[in-house]
């Protein structure tokens, strides 16, 4: 029985005090709360979560990360200073990287391995565009970020890995996928991992939904047997919403 994994994406949003001031509500309400649970705010707002998370049952996570551990790379940030500050997760080849800021299928496999190598767990995110979809290539597209996303990590890592189903199409516009057509490329991706390494893995592994995850939406995404938990971005900006997705399922 995998166990429901619910994570926050904050992404560009909040200033240090808002941030510590969810967080905490959040600690609160969800004290006792049996599911995983992350956060991941904005990195000028890591360090103050980070006091309030740390030791309570919500992981701190954050949004990105450099793929070298150090250097003259201006204005990124890096493996170990993450660690340093906390943060336990790191969201991976969200689509707004790959397709605002152009990250490649190589450089977030750079990213993925070197987030492992540093006992990091990863939330690789994967999804298709809407063309892409209205052009019958889900799986393909999907199946193509898994491959090159996870290049070259062992199954023994695994286990520090989650995969985040989040087509473009659905993030912040109120669309959602129906649970039928998530759990569809959902149980897709589970099977190219069974394949990839092998049928207990692939059963283990936790895949989460992402696009526009709602209190109102979440409890029929979660019945779909392949649907784990959900990386929600909008809703997690509120105690309000938040709190009854990341109850859900538990
Ligand atoms: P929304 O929940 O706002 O659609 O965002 C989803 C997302 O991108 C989470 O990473």
């Amino acid at each position: 029985m995998r166990k429901p994994y619910f994570a926050g994406n904050w992404k560009m949003h909040k200033t240090i005090g808002e941030a510590r001031e969810l967080a905490q509500t959040l600690v609160t309400e969800l004290d006792g709360n049996t599911n995983k649970l992350m956060i991941a705010p904005p990195f000028t707002a890591l360090s103050a979560v980070s006091e309030v998370v740390s030791g309570t049952n919500i992981k701190l996570g954050a949004q990105n990360m450099a793929p070298e551990e150090s250097g003259a790379h201006t204005g990124e940030i890096s493996v170990l200073m993450l660690r340093d500050i906390g943060v336990s997760v790191v969201i991976l080849g969200h689509s707004e990287r790959r397709h605002v800021y152009g990250e490649s299928d190589e450089l977030i496999n750079r990213k993925v391995k070197l987030a492992l190598e540093h006992s990091l767990e990863v939330i690789l995110c994967v999804g298709e565009t809407l063309e892409e979809r209205d052009a019958g290539r889900v799986n393909d597209v999907v199946a193509g970020q898994l491959k090159s996303g996870l290049n070259g990590v062992d199954e023994r890592h695994l286990v520090s890995v989650t995969i985040a189903y989040e087509p473009v199409w659905a993030i912040g516009t109120g669309r959602t996928a129906t649970p039928e057509d998530a759990d569809a490329v959902q149980a897709m991706i589970r099977e190219r991992m069974a394949n990839a390494y092998s049928d207990s893995a692939a059963e283990a592994l936790c895949i989460q939904y992402g696009g526009s995850v709602k209190p109102e939406n979440v409890v029929g995404l979660m019945e779909r047997p392949n649907i784990d938990g959900a990386l929600v971005g909008g809703a997690s900006l509120m105690s309000e919403s938040f709190v009854p997705i990341a109850r859900a399922g538990a």
